[in-house]
């Protein structure tokens, strides 16, 4: 049986703390999509693990950890989370596999990045500056990419630099009056990247069609949140690659039907990260209060996370997209001391009612919550192992979301350990 693990809302869902629970039944974890601009938390005893490119198995001394052709690798944040690992005696040699497919996020890549954000002034998308953007442009643009597998080859590479370096820095001053970078500079980068991750460099295609074959478990760990996904998110506020479970077949060369579960996760509320709309956030003491107890700063960027009701409508859509068989629904614990809590169901729309997520970013402006108010609770969850022990307003909160998003929640996140999750 494989699994795949994703996020259904803006990111930040706890995907890294499912995809460490259910790893324990993994021979491999595989990442297929986005880059460093995950940022998946793992608790382990006192040891806290925020992981960017290296899929959330890596924390399992046994699991064989996948770097797929539709991630972009940005090298120095790689080798600094395999330094950090081996640091706690968790060794990735053999068992740390990169897609010679996979595009490298390079220095001019996030200068791009940045420039381009701070020239869009109040209309930026709000990126987290990790170069995301702009290395799957040169991805799908094709003549200035450069992929893991070019850093085999240095002499090849150098002159590819050289080309891609001219041009990029013609750009970059043109358009932004920016200083030029220093091809020599990322040159001699790319002779370290090459030196210490080409052992790590293969074909992962071939690697995960020998362990379908070998009938290995293999868990699909999704980055990001679906509706961030570039064709079916809220675009343009969206990040660059298929963030739902449809980016899995692109990003890794396995077949949808080789999965048997798709796991979404959520947070029993809704946060973003960025720009963009959001009908159901509480811009107000609501949404601080949540902030506060379940907090809600990025894991990569330390931004603080915009707070709101869960949206059943904008769930719903994206568990639709992505065939999810049953939910995880993480920070029900935070969810605490509020008196009444509000489901969103529908949307208003210019006076029309929808339960369709319109994943337009300029109706979703408009878009006003019909609220569903169900009672609060005020009890600590945090020790509950057991459904049937939760307050009975907590375990009506859980199946009125299940009602409305007709999805099973088999999984419900009380803190952030491993052990904090209770089983339905
Ligand atoms: P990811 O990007 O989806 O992996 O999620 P992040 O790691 O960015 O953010 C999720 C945050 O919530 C992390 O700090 C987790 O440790 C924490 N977390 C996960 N599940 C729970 C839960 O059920 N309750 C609480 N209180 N925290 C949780
Ligand atoms: P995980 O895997 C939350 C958001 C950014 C921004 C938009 C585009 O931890 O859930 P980008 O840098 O990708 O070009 O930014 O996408 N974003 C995330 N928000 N969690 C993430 O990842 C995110 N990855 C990107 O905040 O709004
Ligand atoms: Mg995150």
């Amino acid at each position: 049986m494989n699994f795949c693990v994703v996020g259904l809302q803006w990111g930040d869902e706890g995907k890294g703390k499912v995809v460490d629970i259910l790893a324990e039944k993994a021979d491999i974890v595989v990442r297929y999509g986005g880059g460093a601009n995950a940022g998946h938390t793992v608790i382990i005893g006192e040891t806290k693990f925020a992981l960017h490119l290296m899929p959330s198995g890596a924390v399992r001394p046994n699991t064989t950890c996948v770097i797929a052709n539709g991630v972009v690798v940005d090298p120095a944040v790689l080798l600094e989370e395999i330094a950090g690992l081996e640091a706690k005696n968790l060794n990735l040699k053999g068992r740390l596999w990169i897609s010679a497919c996979a595009h490298v996020v390079l220095d001019y890549h996030k200068l791009e990045d940045r420039l381009r954000e701070e020239a869009l002034g109040a209309g930026k998308i709000g990126t987290t500056a990790r170069g995301i953007g702009p290395c799957y442009a040169d991805k799908t643009g094709r003549s200035f990419a450069v992929r893991m597998g070019d850093l085999l080859d240095m002499a090849a590479l150098k002159q590819k630099l050289e080309h891609i370096v001219a041009y990029k820095n013609k750009l970059f001053s043109a358009l932004y009056n920016a200083a030029p970078i220093s091809c020599n500079e990322i040159y001699q980068k790319c002779l370290d990247y090459s030196k210490k991750l080409g052992p790590y460099i293969c074909n992962t295609t071939e690697l995960l069609h020998k362990a379908l074959d070998e009938k290995k478990t293999i868990l699909f760990e999704g980055a990001q949140g679906s509706l961030l996904d570039i064709d079916h998110g809220t675009f343009p506020f969206v990040t660059s690659s298929n963030a739902s479970a449809l980016g899995l077949g692109p990003g890794c060369g396995v077949p949808p039907q080789q999965i048997q579960r798709l796991i979404g996760v959520v947070k029993a509320y809704t946060t973003r990260v960025g720009s963009g709309p959001f009908p159901s956030e509480q811009d107000n003491a609501i949404g601080q209060r949540i902030r506060d107890k379940g907090h809600e700063y990025g894991t990569t960027t330390g931004r603080p996370r915009r707070c709101g009701w869960f949206d059943a409508v904008a769930v719903r859509y994206s568990a639709a997209i992505s065939g999810i068989t049953d939910i995880a629904m993480m920070h029900l614990d935070t969810l605490a001391e509020h008196e009444e809590l509000n489901i969103c169901h529908a949307y208003q729309i210019d006076g029309k009612t929808t339960d369709f997520f319109p994943a337009d970013s300029n109706l979703l402006a408009r878009a006003q919550c019909v609220y569903q108010t169900v009672p609060g609770w005020k009890d600590d969850l945090s020790g509950i192992s057991r459904f049937e022990d939760l307050p009975q307003t907590a375990q009506n909160y859980v199946k009125t979301v299940e009602k409305i998003i007709r999805v099973p929640i088999k999984m419900i996140g009380v803190g952030p350990r491993r052990t904090q999750v209770i089983y339905r």
